[in-house]
């Protein structure tokens, strides 16, 4: 087959991991007789240094016109002054808007041979194997939100509102019941509506879905706060977990830490129609940055979701999986994974999946 796949580096180690990730994607259209066109973008910090602005037109309308889009990390301190008028974290917003990506799909699961990573107790975290949908274009981030003078004086007041849609949550609940039904076949639905009115019309139209159309699924509600203590307390008890935007932000930061380091774990997001965004779910590590010994892993496997979700290579997306999962069972580390032990670069990594391909 034939496919245009934009790729968007960004700041810190982005590069890094992305040209591992890209080495993959060639490796993976020379095995299968595949073409692949890759052209990289510039976004983030890196764009607002050169064009000033963190997602500059032309990187939009080639993203828009590709089936797929490979993203390293935006962001580092040089762009962290509170008084700037952008930041590079406006770039990855504007892109998922923009793109209409609402679903945001983060596996978190432990390989048995990375178990030792974890900061929670083996029997806790062997075998967790979670996916979550987090809602991603809308809530917290895209509602309406302002400065005005403060009603008790002191000064200013701001406001950012949570606003969900009946429409927003069914097509994001319709697509986590679809992923549950080929797993263990469970939906957690993460809300706060013991007080949010929007988390009850969240709760209602998830019901409804679930129930009239999902009818062979199970389904559960938990609070949000209760969910957090559940991550850690009894990981396995999540299938599928489906939840609006900033609470899926918080929880799948405190997710990654199950397996124990940030550099393993991919994201993909995804809209009704149109390319893809795939990620790394780490951000851009500017204190490792340049020295060749970032994880290129998490990277790697979003390519696996890229070739799976946005191009429908099952196959070869099951392949790129299956070598990483042999390189990290012969027991070959990075950095961020080796403790005491020996370790590769990241290039070195990245061709230890490559031979493992074949
Ligand atoms: C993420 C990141 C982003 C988010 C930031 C960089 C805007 O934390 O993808 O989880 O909050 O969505
Ligand atoms: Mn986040």
């Amino acid at each position: 087959m034939h496919a245009n796949i934009v790729l968007l580096p960004g700041d810190g180690i982005g590069p890094e991991v992305l040209a591992e990730g890209a080495r993959v994607l060639t490796a993976v259209a020379e095995k299968f007789g595949h073409q692949f066109s890759m052209a990289s973008f510039p976004i983030g910090g890196c764009a607002i240094d050169e064009f000033g602005t963190a997602l500059p037109d032309q990187t939009l309308a080639a993203a828009r016109d590709s089936q797929a889009i490979l993203l390293g990390a935006v962001g580092g301190p040089k762009w962290d002054d509170p008084s700037a008028k952008t930041r590079p974290e406006a770039g990855l917003l504007k892109i998922r808007k923009e793109l209409g990506l609402f679903a945001n799909l983060r596996p978190i699961s432990v390989l048995p041979e990375l178990v030792q990573f974890s900061p929670l107790k083996p029997e806790i975290v062997n075998g967790v194997d979670i996916l979550f949908f987090r809602e991603l274009t809308g809530g917290l981030y895209f509602g309406e939100s302002g400065t005005r003078p403060a009603k008790d004086g002191s000064g200013e007041e701001s406001f950012s509102t949570m606003i969900y849609s009946t429409g927003e949550v069914e097509r994001i609940v319709r697509l986590a019941a679809q992923a549950a039904r080929k797993r263990r076949n469970k939906v957690t639905s993460v809300d706060k509506a013991n007080v949010l009115e929007v988390s009850r019309l969240w709760r209602k139209t998830f019901e409804r879905v679930m129930k009239s159309e999902f009818p062979d699924v199970t389904y559960e509600n938990v609070l949000v706060d209760a969910a957090a203590m559940h991550l850690i307390s009894k990981p396995k008890s999540f299938d599928v977990v489906v939840t609006e935007n900033m609470f899926g932000d918080i929880l799948t930061d405190e997710g990654s830490m199950l397996p124990g380091s940030m550099g393993l774990l991919p994201s993909a997001s995804l809209g009704s129609s149109g390319p893809g965004l795939y990620e790394p779910i780490h951000g851009s590590a500017p204190d490792i940055a340049g020295q060749g010994i970032a994880n290129p892993l998490a990277t790697i496997l979003a390519v696996a979701m890229l070739l799976r979700h946005s191009l429908q290579l099952e196959t070869e997306a099951a392949l790129v999986e299956a070598a990483v999962q042999k390189v990290l069972q012969a027991g070959h580390r990075t950095k961020d994974l080796a403790g005491n032990g020996p370790w590769v670069k990241t290039q070195a990594m990245g061709d230890l999946v490559i031979a493992a391909l074949a």
